[in-house]
């Protein structure tokens, strides 16, 4: 994951990465994570269940705390309790143990993946016997395309039932867990890598779909905190948003009609972390799901043997949570340094870029938020060659739209797409970068040949 030193010394300009999804250093409490820290490990009440093997469910004050903090930012009808909730050591790590729990490589048909999606999450789900599997589901900018996924998945249903598939063989039954027949992978709210927003009718026909098919919804609900407005230039005493642009997939599975019984197991998941709004390498997040949901989250085999994951971080971030200094962290650090990350990167892109013809998503959306914006370059520029000419003569990294593809469904491709990100680099580097591609850019509309040729190994470098 880091960038060899010989990679970023041989090039004449400085590197800027607008590639990687990483929080700028700058934007990390230390401090607030060193008192909580301190006191955890003044405290022995605390500190040895914290230096022991936690409870499979997770931290209990922690479980408590984060159902009452997401009550108060999503305000579903009802409360959330801390049955619901399982600690996680981040959305990757329990996107896993998800499949290990929830899916059996043959009875569960396919992933469904809405394209582009989350690159990293393609080789968590061939880890779990699902290469081949996954199958790639367009969006607008409503979101999916539930008429496509409904079309699909009746013609995989049809498969399964001509070749006999009709009960888990390669697992056993288990009283905490259930087989689903579908998973469905998403990012609701300012999504990565398309930046786009599902509207609360997607998400209600999603979850009504998801019942209709026995399907699990696995959304990574990891921006949602991370909102602000989209005007370029907002009032000097901007207001930060203290609660929730829309409902989850889960919110909305716990009333959609008919209400489900409190032993079922459910049909979405919400998977939560603090990786963007605290730090990632606390390695903390949670699961919320039904009871029963979170609670098969907890059987897994890892988590039986060695405690619940993260255990000590978890008391950190209880602290943190509990005396009000993540909320405070978030609202009056990362909101504000984001939306101003956002509003640079995005005003500069307009202006610099716009002209020669790159366009950007949803442009009529009043709310934005998360790491990244999508944008496609003008006709008969190709992302990879752009992207490689940036990379090479300019050496500002970005990510080509191919590489959030569905590898091995080649129905939807994004060829002249591509991600930057503004959470890493500086403001004025990332004024810098767009003068950069603009360079690039235009020698590219006026059909000129390659200036620079840097072997510099591969895109995973600068992830
Ligand atoms: C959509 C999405 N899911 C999951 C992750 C990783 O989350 P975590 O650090 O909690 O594993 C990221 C990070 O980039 C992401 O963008």
């Amino acid at each position: 994951m880091t960038t060899p030193e010989s990679l970023t010394n041989t090039h004449s300009k400085s590197l800027i990465n607008l590639l990687r999804g990483w929080p700028s250093t700058t934007l990390l409490p230390t401090q607030a994570l060193s008192d909580a820290a301190q006191s955890v490990l003044a405290d022995t009440s605390v500190a040895y269940p914290g230096l022991l093997y936690g409870p499979d469910e997770g931290h209990p004050p922690l479980r408590n705390t984060i159902a009452q903090w997401l009550t108060e930012f999503y305000k579903p009808s009802e409360a959330i309790t801390k049955e619901r909730i399982a600690i996680t050591g981040g959305a990757s790590q329990n996107l896993g143990g998800i499949l290990q729990v929830f899916t059996d490589p043959l009875y569960t048909r396919n992933v469904w993946i809405v394209a582009p999606a989350y690159m990293l999450a393609f080789r968590v789900f061939v880890d779990n016997g699902f290469s081949g599997k996954m199958q790639a589901v367009p969006e607008d900018e409503e979101g999916i395309d539930i008429e496509f996924l409904r079309r699909e998945i009746e013609e995989s249903e049809k498969k399964a039932q001509e070749h006999g598939n009709t009960e888990a063989t390669t697992k056993p039954a288990r009283p905490y867990a259930k087989y689903y027949k579908h998973i469905i992978y998403c990012v609701p709210t300012f999504a990565n890598p398309s930046s786009r927003t599902m509207s609360l009718e997607r998400r209600r026909s999603l979850v009504q779909l998801a019942r209709d098919f026995d399907a699990l919804v696995v959304s990574d609900d990891v921006y949602d905190f991370l909102q602000w407005t989209s005007t370029i230039s907002p009032a000097a005493n901007e207001e930060f948003r203290t609660s929730a642009i829309l409902p989850r997939l889960v919110d909305i599975d716990r009333t959609l009609s008919p209400a489900p019984a409190a032993t079922d197991f459910g049909n979405t998941l919400s998977n939560g972390s603090f990786s963007k709004i605290l730090a990632p390498g606390v390695r903390v997040g949670w699961a919320e799901g039904s009871a029963a949901l979170a609670y098969g989250v907890s059987q897994l085999g890892t988590t039986c043997s060695g405690g619940a994951p993260s255990q000590l971080t978890s008391t950190y971030v209880e602290r943190l949570l509990k005396q009000g200094v993540l909320d405070r962290h978030i609202r009056t650090r990362l909101q504000p340094a984001y939306a101003s990350r956002w509003r640079c990167l995005v005003g500069n892109v307009e202006r610099v870029l716009g002209p020669l013809g790159v366009k950007g998503p949803q442009s009529d959306r009043e709310i934005v938020g998360g790491f990244f914006v999508w944008y496609t370059l003008p006709e008969g520029v190709l992302a990879e060659e752009f992207v490689k000419r940036c990379r090479e003569e300019e050496n500002v990294v970005v990510a080509p739209g191919s590489v959030f593809e569905v590898p091995g469904d080649d129905s939807i491709s994004f060829e002249r797409d591509m991600r930057l990100c503004f959470s890493w680099e500086d403001e004025d580097k990332m004024v810098e970068a767009v003068g950069r591609m603009r360079a690039v850019l235009e020698k590219m509309l006026k059909g000129e040949k390659q200036t620079a040729n840097m072997n510099d190994g591969e895109m995973k470098h600068f992830w």
